[in-house]
């Protein structure tokens, strides 16, 4: 038992690692290269209306929560809105008084929507809109709502997608919507939380020795580090926070410019946290005789087309979210092979231990047919239970193999090292059943892969 869990434990911790502690880091949203003429003006663009600076001038207003029903014949109905510090508004003369929000939602994060008295005309899909004007965030949950005649069929259930909720008439319907996430429940805390960088990494250096060229703050202040030779040469926007762009100019350019350039976007209070990438070339004029002399770069920037709807936002986080979805997916296939191999190991050995009949524990080499009369007669029949045991709880695979082929199992050689450890752990181990191990592997593996 102990040896499984401690083996469980170290593929666990193995496959846990790389996984750790990325999240806090700034993930890469673009990368690209740009090639600049020396002498010319070069412009990396770095763009992000989610950065915009946009103080909170209507008393809190950026955050409003609203209920819509929908899933019926025509358009949806707002039924009911709230600002984070404003009062609810109930669209419907019918449902003021029946329709009820927590006038405390904002600071608890439980946006959920009492009906008082449930009627038929009740029933139909309803969302949960959760809209984050300031950091262009917007979340949506969906409930449905069923009427019945009978109390007794009041319940609610998960259709895999929504909860349903099936409300008895004129009874008290609760359709449930918390998010507690600190960005829909804090206030004031969204100043300040804004910084820009800009790294620059000679060629051949890596990120994490990367110089820093640029800090820009929300405040309007700004810290330049970069080398004499570049200093007066680079510029940001002064407007930079105001229309969120944090375009690096270089001009005039000039070879030693080279090398890669990132733009770091943090939006602490929002969750931003962007890394833009470029890896600039100089070239001589000469090698670019044909082109007419535009500036290099002004392309826009890749990942502005994206900031601009409110779904897309979303998008490099997902990105980063499915990365994360797929490293699981592969760290519990690898577990799981692990975890087979592990387990096809332990097979082997409890049946060799019960060939291998002396302590001393090297493996006999047996010819197919057996020279003296075998102490196999009992084995066979410990095999054949031990087995039968086994086949309740191993899956096909790993059956397959404990039942194997008997006679070219048993004339291999198995002269490893371990063996004898593993002969001792035997000896403990067959004082518990092994099924019961099993079903603790497959415990855990479940665990990990329901994660
Ligand atoms: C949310 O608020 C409602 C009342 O508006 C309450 O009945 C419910 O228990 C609350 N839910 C949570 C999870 O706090």
């Amino acid at each position: 038992m102990e040896l499984w869990s401690r083996v469980l434990l170290w593929e666990l911790v193995l496959l846990q690692r790389p996984w750790g502690p990325a999240t806090s880091d700034s993930s890469v949203v673009s990368e690209s290269a740009v090639t600049g003429e020396a002498g010319s003006q070069a412009v990396l663009r770095c763009q992000s209306p989610r950065m915009v600076w946009t103080q909170d001038r209507l008393h809190d207003r950026q955050r409003v929560v609203h209920w819509d029903l929908g899933g019926r014949p025509g358009p949806a109905r707002r039924l009911v809105d709230m600002y984070s510090a404003g009062e609810v508004r109930v669209y419907e003369p019918r449902d003021r008084g029946r329709l009820v929000l927590s006038p405390s939602a904002f600071q608890d994060g439980n946006f959920s929507l009492l009906i008082r008295a449930v009627e038929d005309s009740d029933a139909g899909l309803y969302t949960c809109n959760l809209h984050h004007h300031y950091c262009h965030l917007y979340e949506s949950l969906a409930v449905r709502l069923e009427v019945t005649d009978h109390p007794r069929a009041a319940r609610a259930h998960w259709d895999n997608e929504k909860e349903v909720l099936t409300a008895a008439r004129g009874t008290a319907a609760l359709l449930t919507c918390v998010n507690r996430a600190a960005v829909w429940t804090e206030r004031h805390l969204e100043e300040a939380q804004q910084v820009v960088h800009w790294d620059r990494q000679p060629p051949g250096v890596p990120h994490d020795r990367a110089d820093r060229l640029l800090d820009l703050y929300a405040s309007g202040e700004r810290r330049a580090y970069a080398p004499p030779f570049l200093r007066d040469r680079v510029a940001v926007g002064a407007d930079a926070f105001a229309r969120g762009d944090f375009s690096l100019r270089i001009d005039p350019l000039e070879p030693a410019d080279e090398g890669t350039y990132s733009c770091h976007l943090h939006h602490h209070y929002c969750g931003l946290h962007e890394r833009r990438v470029f890896h600039l070339r100089v070239a001589e004029p000469a090698a670019l005789p044909s082109r007419p002399r535009t500036p290099p770069g002004p392309s826009p920037d890749p990942t502005l087309a994206r900031g601009r709807s409110v779904v897309n936002v979303i998008v490099p986080e997902g990105r980063a979210h499915f990365f994360q979805q797929l490293g699981y997916v592969l760290a519990t296939l690898l577990l799981f092979i692990l975890l087979l191999i592990t387990v096809v190991l332990a097979a082997r050995q409890r049946r060799q231990g019960g060939e291998a009949g002396y302590p001393g524990g090297r493996a006999r080499t047996r010819a197919p047919e057996p020279l003296t009369p075998s102490p196999s007669a009992g084995d066979d029949h410990a095999d054949q239970k031990s087995a039968k045991a086994k086949g309740k709880d191993l899956n096909l695979a790993e059956f397959a193999v404990a039942t194997g082929d008997q006679s070219s199992y048993k004339s291999e050689n198995l002269q490893l090292d371990y063996k004898n450890n593993i002969l001792k752990e035997r000896v403990e181990l067959a004082h518990s059943s092994l099924p019961a191990k099993n079903i603790d592997l497959d415990k855990e593996f479940r665990k990990e892969y329901c994660k």
